[in-house]
């Protein structure tokens, strides 16, 4: 997801509840962009594997002119099986420059551009993320003639339309369609949620390879690990809310300001510890990590309090808790002293102050509708407007 999950991110979701795999947000490649250097944190993972606590990652690009996408491709391959291809994004400077969900808007566009691109990398290096339809889901079945002439490693399918942006509900019908006529795999997106909405779209399109998961997992991070073992509920201690919490902004202070010595300390294998720690036992780590990389202290601990935690990683901590705090039982007013922290102490404070409101010690992570206003599809169909006569 763009604008969330940069490395720092993909490193929490897999220390929090390890999903199987992770993709990059999009990378926007040019004639000119990347030239002769590809950002360091743009996806570590390559050097990385799963002892070091991390999952493996695929590296999705866009771009408007297919020799572009090839060169960066090409690139890429040298490191991981396939590339994914961002034909989905709807964000009408991406679709104004030709990319993203653009593509869609012919079938001949996208039957040429997949053409070259299938051409020059393979189809077996090739995955596409797409939605069913730039203006209508009319489109989908001459789209889906265009994916049949492609040996594609995987297609995901966002089941919107590009005019749809995150309103109303994905069509899973679609998805299930696709992974029925297709030979590859297929990967369904959209408001998966919970157990119970993941559920409810398996029966709906049960042929699919898999469902990738989006805002549902920030609104509950530890929803891998309820999929995977089919619990209706995760029940989490309010130290490993808050531990978890602190470790997002931490890791997005490590990722911004120190670069360097994080990587390494993820390469010495720091995380491989997994994601079964208990609420004071992730407390210490995130402690033990902040005294070794702000003060260089092997062994010592560095309380919360004390972190250096610049703007833009404050910022980052209250774009998480805007999505979490529809994950917990608590009513949002409680949650906004949290979002208008002007400084760390005053988050810090405001986070203690909310968790001590959550009625017991164990809390029940689960979605809440009611209480999320953000890209909320499905929020979005909630009947509370009133017609102009
Ligand atoms: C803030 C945001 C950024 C996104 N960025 C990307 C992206 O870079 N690449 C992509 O393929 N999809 C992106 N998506 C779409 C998601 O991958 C997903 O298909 C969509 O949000 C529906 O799934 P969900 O209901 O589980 O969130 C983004 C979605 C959001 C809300």
């Amino acid at each position: 997801m763009e604008g969330v999950t940069d490395f720092a991110t993909r490193l929490w979701m897999a220390q929090t509840a390890a999903p199987d795999e992770a993709t990059t947000p999009f990378l926007r490649v040019t004639k000119d962009y990347p030239s002769k250097r590809i950002s360091a944190n743009f996806l570590p993972e390559i050097e990385l594997s799963k002892e070091h606590g991390v999952v493996s990652c695929v590296p999705q690009l866009m771009a408007s002119e297919t020799p572009d996408l090839i060169r960066i491709g090409e690139y890429f391959l040298k490191s991981v099986p396939f590339i994914d291809i961002n034909c989905g994004c709807p964000s009408p400077t991406v679709v104004g420059h030709g990319a993203g969900s653009s593509l869609l808007q012919s079938p001949e566009k996208f039957h040429r551009y997949l053409s070259e691109v299938v051409s020059a990398l393979g189809g077996e290096h090739v995955s596409v993320k797409m939605r069913v339809g730039f203006l209508d889901e009319g489109e989908f079945p001459a789209l889906l003639d265009v994916l049949r002439s492609f040996p594609l490693a995987r297609l995901t399918i966002h089941g919107r339309t590009r005019t749809d942006r995150y309103r109303g509900l994905a069509r899973w019908a679609h998805m299930d369609l696709a992974s029925r006529q297709l030979a590859c795999p297929v990967v369904g997106s959209g408001d998966v949620l919970s157990l119970e909405s993941f559920d409810e779209k398996m029966k709906e399109a049960p042929c699919l390879a898999g469902v990738i998961v989006g805002r549902g997992a920030l609104r509950n991070p530890w929803l891998f690990r309820q999929l995977r073992q089919g619990k209706d509920r995760v029940v989490v201690s309010r130290s490993l809310v808050k531990a978890r919490m602190l470790q997002f902004v931490l890791l997005q202070e490590l990722q911004q300001q120190h670069w360097e010595s994080f990587f390494k300390t993820v390469r010495d294998g720091f995380f491989n510890l997994g994601n079964e720690l208990s609420g004071s036992e992730a407390e210490e780590r995130n402690e033990l990590l902040a005294a070794k990389i702000f003060n260089g202290v092997e062994r010592e601990c560095l309380a919360a309090v004390l972190w250096p935690v610049s703007r833009v990683s404050l910022a980052r901590g209250k774009m998480l808790w805007n999505y979490l705090r529809s994950g917990l039982n608590a009513p949002p007013e409680l949650s906004v002293a949290i979002l208008r922290a002007p400084d760390w102490l005053a988050f810090l404070n405001a986070l203690d102050a909310f968790l001590e409101h959550l009625s017991a010690e164990d809390v029940a992570v689960g979605y809440h509708r009611e209480w999320d206003w953000v890209y909320s599809g499905a929020g979005s169909t909630i009947q509370d407007s009133r017609e102009i006569t």
